[in-house]
């Protein structure tokens, strides 16, 4: 099937010759890179030793200049950033000056204790103000944020932590999540017990009673005391790095993704503007986290970048009634809306009367991310919350692209359950595992071709694999995909052991070893189940330990023990005792098996792509 946008005013993309993007796509990123702010302009666009690629090279710039104070001599620095809502309702609204201040006397803050350029710290914070404050602090100063979304718990914090030898945390006392009081500093707490950890900056979003260590701990309120409002930016040179995101991959522990200042700078800037089409006028919406990638390329570089006007929700979307987000959406006259096909196709299950009770005529402009989109979903949200008249963006990209790399323009004809094309000259295909590109219609594995400025730089101290992501001169994204006569790739799931559930990626490793910590355990594997809702949902199989009963009470303690290590997003929906697990002759644990088991296929169905 396919749709075409009806004709706006206008898109950004409009002022753009696309054309030279695909001819010479050098060019077009220079383009784009100049319409920001350098404090040295760069002196060749890319240098490429391949696997490894530099973008702008000898350029200095800082992220965190364009996006604050480039404005403040201009009518810009009045404009809304941030209009900010509490899950209880508790309202809040940034201007880029307010912003820039806040940012400033954080900055000043952290360089009172000690922070330094290069140094890591850690921002394990919930959808306040200050997450996004203490990000552009951290990169203002030229250090360097790793952020860890709140849902984590205390292991995988610590794994964080730990990787990236961080010295510094900035942490709230909790925060509220459908009703529920979640105490984050505990949670901390927990993690650094016996860690070197210079200073916790602990902001109060609940005024609840905490233990502050003495020394170490210090209260965000008392750190900002007295501080300037105003911070030199540190000058960065364009591959100086920005942050490290950590994300899930085939095996072992997350890795740390690391991206830089300039070239994700123009990556993200550039999506925005031409894909998201964030205007002057616009109220953008992003619905994401900024502990994951999402949040942290279009929640808030690309848009502030752009000095858009943001709308940051804190809350869980159905709380503390289904209504809450199309509330929103009219209360703001949001005309942009970012969000998921998980969270689309659970609305879609209370039918159209929540939605149609409210006015969200302002809408212009929709996008999905994260996870497939099924076509009906797809048209779901096309006609009951578009209201057939926005175009859909449906953005495939990744923790490692930094920005969007498969998509529609806005202006282009869409085919549902499609993502689109690689954009900005971008050449992303489909290829089999000897890197073959495939012919339309053949299954493959998802590849991108050419490198661009926003692709990741390294993994955080560990290039082999960064290197193992490159294949037969190809990046190899670990999707399946596959094409039609137009070149229109489809998006067909993980093809390695990475669950998407509520579209958050999780490694089935990191969750078993979460499982094993629990005394009864002996062995556990864990597999993604399709859902209707959630994508996937975590399946567990344990094998649990001699003299250990099988017992719904067993099952329970399980699921805590996963919810304490790991997080709250990490717990199985299903567990499943065994007796063994199916292995291979090395005793590696075939988690295809299961999954063929599972889902009553026969083995040959999940094994024809597959390596053992
Ligand atoms: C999946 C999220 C289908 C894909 C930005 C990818 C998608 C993984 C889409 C990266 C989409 C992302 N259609 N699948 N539009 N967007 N994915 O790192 O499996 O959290 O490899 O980044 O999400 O997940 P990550």
């Amino acid at each position: 099937m396919e749709i075409s946008p009806k004709k706006t005013t206008g898109f950004n993309l409009d002022n753009y010759d696309l054309k030279i993007a695909e001819e010479n796509p050098e060019k077009f990123w220079e383009k784009i890179a100049s319409e920001l702010y350098w404090f040295k302009k760069w002196e060749k666009v890319v240098e490429i030793n391949y696997p490894f690629h530099k973008w702008f090279i000898g350029g200095k710039t800082n992220i965190v200049y364009n996006c604050l104070d480039r404005y403040m001599n201009t009518w810009r620095k009045n404009k809304v950033a941030i209009y900010w809502e509490g899950e209880n309702y508790e309202r809040k609204t940034l201007s880029y000056f307010d912003l820039y201040k806040e940012v400033n006397r954080l900055a000043n803050a952290l360089k009172n204790l000690g922070v330094k350029k290069g140094d890591r710290v850690v921002i394990y914070l919930p959808r306040i103000p200050e997450q996004i404050i203490s990000m552009l602090a951290v990169a203002k100063i030229g250090a360097v944020h790793s952020v860890v979304y709140a849902g984590f718990s205390s292991q995988a914090l610590r794994d964080r932590i730990m990787d990236a030898d961080a010295k510094v945390i900035i942490t709230a006392d909790g925060y509220y999540y459908r009703g529920k009081v979640r105490k984050l500093k505990e949670i901390v707490d927990d993690a650094i017990k016996d860690l070197n950890i210079n200073k916790v900056i602990v902001v109060e979003r609940l005024g609840i009673d905490v233990d502050m260590k003495n020394g170490r701990d210090i209260y965000y309120n008392d750190a900002v005391k007295g501080m300037s409002y105003e911070c030199k930016t540190e000058v960065m040179d364009s591959e100086d790095i920005l942050f490290i995101l950590y994300t899930s991959g085939t095996t072992g522990k997350p890795k740390g993704v690391v991206h830089v200042h300039g070239g994700y700078m123009v990556g993200v800037y550039a999506t925005t503007k031409l894909i998201l089409d964030v205007k002057d006028e616009d109220i953008y919406w992003c619905t994401a986290d900024p502990g994951w990638i999402t949040g942290h390329s279009y929640i808030v570089y690309g848009p502030l970048l752009n000095n858009a006007t943001i709308l940051f929700y804190e809350g869980a979307p159905d709380y503390p009634n289904i209504e809450r987000w199309w509330e929103l959406i009219e209360r703001y006259r949001v005309t942009i809306f970012y969000t998921t096909p998980t969270a689309l196709r659970y609305f879609k299950r209370f039918g159209e009367e929540p939605i149609l009770k409210h006015d969200l005529s302002s809408l212009r402009l929709l996008g999905t991310v994260g996870e497939p989109i099924n076509p009906e979903v797809w048209l779901w949200f096309y006609k009951t919350i578009g209201r057939e008249n926005c175009p859909i963006v449906d953005t495939w990209w990744q923790t490692e692209t930094g920005m969007h790399v498969v998509t529609t323009y806005p202006n282009m004809k869409m085919k549902p359950g499609y993502a689109g094309k690689g954009i900005f000259g971008i050449k992303a295909d489909v290829a089999d595992e000897n890197g073959k590109i495939l012919n339309p219609g053949e299954k493959g594995y998802l590849v991108i071709k050419n490198f661009f400025p926003a692709l990741m730089r390294t993994i955080y101290k560990n290039e082999e694999k960064y290197k193992s992501y490159f294949r037969h001169g190809l990046y190899y994204a670990e999707d399946y995909a596959v094409k039609d006569e137009e070149g229109y790739i489809m998006i067909l799931g993980r093809s390695d052991e990475v669950i998407k559930t509520s579209g958050y990626r999780l490694g089935t490793f990191e969750i078993e070893s979460a499982i094993l910590t629990h005394e009864a355990v002996a062995e556990a594997a864990v597999i993604g189940k399709p859902h209707e809702i959630k994508g996937e949902i975590i399946k567990a199989f344990v094998v649990l330990k001699e003299g250990y009963k099988p017992s719904e009470e067993l099952k329970e303690s399980i699921r805590k023990k996963v919810r304490e290590v790991l997080g709250p997003i990490a717990v199985p929906a299903e567990i499943e005792f065994v007796d063994s697990l199916p292995k291979t002759r090395s005793g590696k644990i075939m988690r295809r098996v299961l999954k063929a088991r599972e889902l009553g296929l026969p083995l040959g169905d999940l094994s024809t792509l597959e390596e053992d």
